[in-house]
C-alpha cells in the first residue's frame, strides 16, 4: 500500500535545530525559528518543513493535512542520550544518608550504593525486568524524549549482564520510544568476583563481548573511570579490546576525580559523560576534540554537588549535550527538561545551547545522524506545546507539559494539560 503524505500545522514556531554548530556556544538568534510553520512527512519520515500555506497549496491532493488551530510550536523529538533506567529497587535510603552527612564514595563502601542495585537487579527475572525499564521509557516518552539511550552494569557478571541487555532488547519491541543499549559493565568490580579488577575485566572482555555481538544486544561499550570502580590503567586494555572489536565507546568520566575524559579522547570515544570534578586541563582536552561533553544536571541535584562546567565547555568550544543519568542512586529525578532548565540558570546556558544539548547534540553522542533535527529525509519524530513561544519550555523549568510526541510520524502520545 502506498503511504499517504501527512501535512500538520500552522505551528507558529518551528524550531529546526538545523544551521547550528557541533561545537561551541551558541546564542538563541542562531536558532531556525519558522513561523506559520508546516511539518509534512511521509513514512515515518520528514519530506519538508517550511510555510504552511505554501506546503499546502503543494499538496497534490491525496494527503492528509492536520490543521491546528490555537497557539502550538513543535521541536525535534528530544533525545536522552544517558540512562541507567533498566534497574529493579529503590534507594532512598542512600538518599537520606547522603543527605544528613555521608558521602556517595562513603555510602557505597558501607555496602549501599551501586551494588545494592546489582542485589536487586539480578533478583528481578528478565520479563520484570523489560516491564520495569518499559514503565520509565513510557515515563520518558511522555517528556517528547523519542531516543533513550539504556545503560546495563547492574548484572556484572556474563549472565546477568546479558540478562538486562536482552531485557532491554525485548522492551525496544514493546515501546514506541528508541532505545540504545550499552553495556556497562565495568560499572564496579563487583563483589562477588573472585579476582582483580584486572580480571573481571579481562574475563568481560573475552567472555561477554562475542556475545554481545553473537545476539547483536548492543553496539557501546561504556565504563565508570574512577576511584570507587576502575583506574585509566586498568581500563585502557579493557576500552582498547572494544574498540578493536569495532564497538562505539563512552565514558563515566571526571565524576569525583579526573581523568576519564583524558581516556575518552584519547580513544576516541563519542562521550565523555559526568564532568562534574573537570578542571581548565579536561575542558581544554575536550574542546579540542570530538568527544560530546554529557552533563547530567540530575545527578548533580541527586548527589548536592557541584554542576558539570557547561558554560565552560561552550566557551572552550566543546560539543555539550544534557541527560538525565536517570538510575536509582545518583539521579533518581528522571526529568530532562527540568533538569536541563536547571543547568541553564545555574550555568547560564543559552535556550539554543539547551536544546541542542537535547536533540542534535545528543543524537551526536549516540552517532546518531537521522534525528535530532527537523528536516528533510530525518525521522518524523517531534514534540507538540500548546505555548506561542519556544522559551516558555525553560522557563516554566518543566511544568509545561507537551501537547503530544509524535515518533516515525504517529502520534504516540497525547498529555490531558
Ligand atoms: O551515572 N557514576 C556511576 N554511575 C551512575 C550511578 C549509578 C548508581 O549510583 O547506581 C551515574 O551517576
Ligand atoms: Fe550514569
Amino acid at each position: 500500500m502506498k503511504a499517504i503524505g501527512k501535512l500538520i500545522g500552522p505551528f507558529k514556531q518551528v524550531l529546526t535545530m538545523q544551521h547550528i554548530p557541533l561545537k561551541g556556544a551558541i546564542k538563541d538568534s542562531e536558532l531556525e525559528i519558522i513561523e506559520h510553520a508546516g511539518i509534512y512527512f511521509i513514512d515515518g519520515k520528514i519530506s519538508a518543513v517550511g510555510d504552511f500555506t505554501g506546503l499546502k497549496e503543494a499538496l497534490g491532493g491525496d494527503e492528509e493535512i492536520i490543521e491546528l488551530k490555537g497557539d502550538f510550536l513543535a521541536l525535534p523529538g528530544y533525545i536522552d542520550c544517558h540512562t541507567h533506567i533498566a534497574f529493579a529497587g529503590n534507594r532512598a535510603n542512600d538518599f537520606a544518608m547522603r543527605n544528613a552527612g555521608s558521602s556517595y564514595l562513603e555510602i557505597a563502601e558501607a555496602g549501599g550504593g551501586i551494588w545494592s542495585t546489582v542485589k536487586h537487579t539480578r533478583a528481578c527475572n528478565q520479563e520484570d525486568l523489560k516491564k520495569l525499564t518499559l514503565k520509565r521509557a513510557n515515563e520518558l516518552l511522555k517528556q517528547g524524549i523519542t531516543t533513550v539511550e539504556v545503560k546495563s552494569g547492574y548484572g556484572l557478571n556474563v549472565e546477568e549482564e546479558l540478562k538486562t541487555l536482552r531485557a532491554i532488547k525485548e522492551a525496544n519491541k514493546s515501546t514506541f520510544v528508541d532505545l540504545i543499549s550499552t553495556c556497562l559493565a565495568a560499572h564496579m568490580h563487583p563483589k562477588d568476583h573472585t579476582g582483580t579488577a584486572e580480571d573481571y575485566l579481562f574475563e568481560m572482555g573475552e567472555m561477554l563481548f562475542p556475545k554481545l555481538k553473537e545476539e547483536n544486544l548492543t553496539h557501546r561499550i561504556d565504563a565508570f573511570v574512577e576511584k570507587s570502580a576502575f583506574s585509566a590503567e586498568q581500563i585502557l586494555p579493557y576500552y582498547r579490546k572494544a574498540k578493536e572489536m569495532g564497538f562505539d565507546l563512552t565514558v563515566h568520566a571526571d565524576q569525583f576525580s579526573t581523568s576519564g575524559s583524558q581516556i575518552a579522547v584519547e580513544l576516541g570515544a563519542l562521550s565523555a559523560d559526568h564532568l562534574e570534578a573537570s578542571t581548565e586541563n579536561e575542558i581544554t582536552i575536550l574542546a579540542g576534540s570530538d568527544v560530546v561533553a554529557v552533563a547530567l544536571p540530575a545527578a548533580s541535584l541527586g548527589i548536592g554537588c557541584d554542576f558539570t562546567p557547561a558554560r565552560r565547555l561552550l566557551d572552550a568550544g566543546a560539543s555539550l549535550a544534557i541527560a538525565t543519568d536517570w538510575n536509582p542512586g545518583s539521579a533518581p529525578m528522571g526529568k530532562l527538561i527540568e533538569s536541563a532548565s536547571i543547568l541553564a540558570t545555574m550555568q547560564k546556558l543559552s535556550n539554543a545551547e539547551v536544546f541542542a544539548g537535547i536533540t542534535y547534540r545528543a543524537a551526536k553522542a549516540l552517532n546518531l545522524n537521522d534525528r535530532g533535527r527537523l528536516m528533510e529525509g530525518h525521522l518524523a519524530d517531534f514534540v507538540i506545546y500548546e505555548t506561542d513561544n519556544y522559551q516558555n519550555i525553560t522557563y516554566l523549568q518543566g511544568g509545561l507539559q507537551p501537547k503530544s510526541v509524535w515518533k516515525n510520524g504517529v502520534e504516540v502520545i497525547v498529555n490531558e494539560n
